[in-house]
């Protein structure tokens, strides 16, 4: 009796093992921009790489378009555990209490793709996500996006033609005292909102690189785009904590891998994919592209750099510090 009672019990088990094994761990990856853009991509991309790499151990959800989440919310929602990834711009960490993310929102810090490079893969970058820790949160990449450019319904060749004007950005203190000191009243608002708050007049214009302004169709609603290429869009690819230490070793090292792979392929295609977004916005015909010469660039400059000081103690002054010395910047 007791030997059937044991086979029988074997039995269950060697039955219930293939089913339970054959449920994949789902990660939901949350984001707010369209699919065709460097960070819809990549997010695809490391979707693709994550579930051939575990055999369909792992199932990626990619919900793009705030489709689940606007900013903030989704932040909320990686904390509880209600998606696992996400790929925020960190101008939008300040309201996590991880303030210092702003550095990267200091206008004109970075002029190229590989400064930006060598402040994320270096010791800013690190000590970055080292803060993210105790908020229940680990950093996996960075990724880039691209330069920011200034839209309105009025030409902007010179920062006094932003007077007066009201201007959406993200949650950053930084963002704010940049949009102050080229004269506009700043409003923060989620991304997912910004194309009906241009439509209906709620604000007058914004700042994104071009693959954001193309793909949310502000070319519909914006009459000039300013290319002052004055500031960044930078992401950083965020997992819940508990989340991620809970998964089988193997797994989260194979995810690791992906990761790394799907961080060069985002990288690779940022530039291409806002020049592209670039052109389509000239093809278009509805929203005339102001390029600024050299002088005029300059003044911009000169308008924003204030932003720098003061924000001093709010990014810390150390770190302005490193990263000036690792972009060659000049004040
Ligand atoms: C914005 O909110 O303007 C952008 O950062 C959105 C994004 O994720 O690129």
């Amino acid at each position: 009796m007791k030997f059937r009672l044991f086979v029988a019990a074997a039995m269950a088990v060697s039955l219930a093992l293939p089913a339970a094994a054959q449920q994949p761990i789902v990660i939901k990856f949350s984001h707010v921009v369209a699919v065709n853009t460097p960070k819809g991509k990549g997010a695809d991309y490391f979707k693709k790489l994550a579930e051939e790499r575990t055999g369909g151990k792992v199932k990626v959800e990619v919900y793009p378009n705030s489709q689940l989440f606007k900013d903030g919310e989704e932040m909320e929602a990686l904390q509880l555990g209600s998606v696992q990834m996400l790929a925020p711009s960190v101008s939008k960490f300040g309201p996590l209490g991880a303030r210092e993310f702003e550095i990267f929102d200091l206008p004109y810090i970075f002029d190229s793709y590989d400064d930006l490079h060598k402040v994320t893969d270096g010791p800013v970058g690190k000590a970055l996500f080292k803060k993210l820790e105790s908020k229940g949160i680990i950093g996996l990449a960075y990724w880039a996006n691209g330069f920011k450019d200034m839209s309105a319904n009025k030409a902007l060749r010179k920062p006094e033609d932003m007077k007066g004007l009201k201007m959406r950005i993200q949650s950053s203190k930084v963002l704010d005292s940049e949009m102050r000191a080229f004269g506009a009243l700043p409003q923060v608002m989620a991304f997912s909102e910004v194309y009906q708050a241009m439509q209906t007049g709620v604000v007058d214009g914004s700042e994104n690189p071009p693959s954001n302004f193309y793909t949310q169709k502000m070319h519909e609603v914006q009459k000039y785009l300013t290319l002052t290429d004055h500031g960044v869009i930078e992401y950083a690819v965020i997992v819940n904590k508990k989340f991620w230490d809970g998964l089988p070793a193997d797994i989260r090292t194979t995810l690791e891998g992906a990761m790394k792979d799907a961080t060069k392929y985002a990288d690779d295609i940022a530039k291409k994919e806002n020049d592209e977004a670039l052109a389509a916005v000239k093809a278009s015909g509805k929203t005339e592209i102001i390029t600024l010469s050299p002088a005029e660039k300059a003044a911009w400059k000169k308008a924003a750099i204030v932003v720098h000081k003061e924000n001093e103690s709010r990014v810390g002054k150390e770190t302005i510090e490193t990263v000036y010395k690792e972009t060659g910047f000049k004040p």
